[in-house]
C-alpha cells in the first residue's frame, strides 16, 4: 500500500512539474487530493491494516499529502503572480493620454454684461422692473408721446423706427425709456428702478450699428433728487464697472424727456483716446444718455413736479461690453461665431 501511495505521489509530482497554468494546477489538485481523488480512495484501505501499519502508512500518507499541498500552493502562487503581472501590463492605463473633448456652453457676453450691470445697480438700491412694464412691442404713445417727443421728431420717422404693419401706432420700441412711463403709471414715488431689454432701430448695419441692440434704462424719482445725485450714481457705476483708471467725461446734451440732459463718454479702449475707426476718430465712445426727468413727463403720469424730481438714464449694453473687452465690431455679438463666443 505504501508502494501504491509512492506511485501516486510520484505521478502527482511529475504532473505538477509539467503544469503551466493555474487551471492545470486546480485540475491536479482535484485529481489527487479531493475527496474523490486518488489518495482518498487508497486511504480508505487503511482500515483493513494492522494498528502498527495504520500508524506508519497513515503517517506516510499524511506526509506526502502535505508535501503535495505545498508543491501545489507554491506553483499556484507563482502562476498567480505571473498572470497578475501580465494582466497589469496589458490593462495598464496611460495617464498621459488626453481626455475626450466635452463641448461646454458659455454665457453670452451680452448676458453676462447685463447681469453685471444689473447687479451693480441692485447694490445701489435699484430694483428690476417686471417684464410686463417693459414690452419690446410698444405703442407710439409709450415710446414717444409720453416721453415728450414731438410729433415731427426725426426719431419717429420710418427710416429710424420699425412700425408694425397693419397695426397703427404700434412699433418695435426704439428705446427702453417707455418703461419709465409704465412704471410711473403703476407706482407712486419713491421709484428707483432699472429696466434692461432689447430695442430696435432701422439702421444700416455696420461695425458700430446693428438694427437691434440692448439698453438698460434707469429711473429714480423722489423728493429732493438733484443732478448731483445723478452724477454720483453714474460715476459710482462707471467706477465699479470699469475700475477707477478709465477716463470718462460728462457732456451736456439734449433729450426730449430730460432737462437738463447729458451724455457720458468713456475713452476708447482700441486707441486709448488717440482716435480710430471704432470711435470715429474722436477718442471717446458714448455709453449712456441721462438727465433730470422733464416736468412734462412727470405731469403726464400725474406726478407733481413741485413735490417730486427725478433723474433717468439709458445705457447701451453692447457699447459697454465692447469698451470693457476691446471688441471692435458690434456684429460679433450676433453672428454666433463660436471662436468669438468661446473667449468669454
Ligand atoms: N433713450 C435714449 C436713447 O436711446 C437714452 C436716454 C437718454 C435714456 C436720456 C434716458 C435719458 O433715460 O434720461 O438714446
Amino acid at each position: 500500500m505504501k508502494a501504491q501511495l509512492e506511485n501516486i505521489y510520484n505521478s502527482a509530482k511529475s504532473d505538477i512539474s509539467k503544469a503551466v497554468s493555474i487551471a492545470e494546477i486546480d485540475d491536479i489538485r482535484l485529481k489527487y487530493l479531493s475527496r474523490k481523488g486518488e489518495f482518498n480512495s487508497i486511504k480508505k484501505g487503511l482500515k483493513d491494516l494492522s494498528d502498527e501499519e495504520k500508524r506508519t502508512v497513515g503517517a506516510f500518507a499524511n506526509q506526502i499529502t502535505e508535501e503535495l499541498e505545498n508543491l501545489l500552493k507554491e506553483k499556484h502562487d507563482a502562476f498567480y503572480q505571473k498572470e497578475m503581472n501580465e494582466r497589469l501590463q496589458k490593462d495598464r492605463i496611460d495617464i498621459t493620454l488626453s481626455g475626450k473633448y466635452v463641448p461646454q456652453g458659455k454665457v453670452h457676453p451680452l448676458t453676462s454684461t447685463t447681469d453685471e450691470i444689473v447687479s451693480i445697480f441692485q447694490n445701489l438700491g435699484f430694483s428690476v422692473v417686471a417684464p410686463e412694464l417693459s414690452p419690446e412691442v410698444e405703442t407710439e404713445y409709450y415710446n414717444f408721446d409720453m416721453l415728450n417727443v414731438p410729433k415731427d421728431h426725426p426719431a419717429r420717422d420710418v427710416q429710424d423706427t420699425f412700425y408694425v404693419k397693419d397695426f397703427a401706432g404700434v412699433v418695435l420700441r426704439s428705446q427702453t425709456s417707455g418703461a419709465q412711463i409704465h412704471v410711473m403709471e403703476n407706482q407712486k414715488p419713491p421709484i428707483k428702478v432699472i429696466a434692461p431689454g432689447r430695442v430696435y432701430r432701422n439702421e444700416n448695419i455696420n461695425a458700430r450699428k446693428n438694427n437691434f441692440f440692448h439698453q438698460i434704462e434707469g429711473l429714480y424719482v423722489d423728493k429732493n433728487i438733484t443732478f448731483g445725485d445723478l452724477k454720483g450714481v453714474l460715476n459710482e457705476f462707471i467706477r465699479l464697472y470699469f475700475g477707477s483708471a478709465r477716463p470718462t467725461r460728462f457732456r451736456s446734451s439734449f433729450f426730449p424727456f430730460t432737462e437738463p440732459s447729458a451724455e457720458v463718454d468713456v475713452q476708447c479702449i482700441m486707441c486709448q483716446g488717440k482716435g480710430c475707426r471704432t470711435c470715429s476718430g474722436t477718442g471717446w465712445l458714448e455709453v449712456l444718455g441721462c438727465g433730470m426727468v422733464d416736468t412734462n413727463v412727470l405731469k403726464g403720469v400725474g406726478i407733481d413736479p413741485d413735490v417730486y424730481t427725478g433723474f433717468a438714464f439709458g445705457m447701451g449694453v453692447e457699447r459697454l461690453a465692447m469698451l470693457k473687452y476691446a471688441i471692435d465690431d458690434i456684429r460679433l455679438f450676433f453672428n454666433n461665431d463660436k471662436r468669438f463666443l468661446e473667449q468669454f
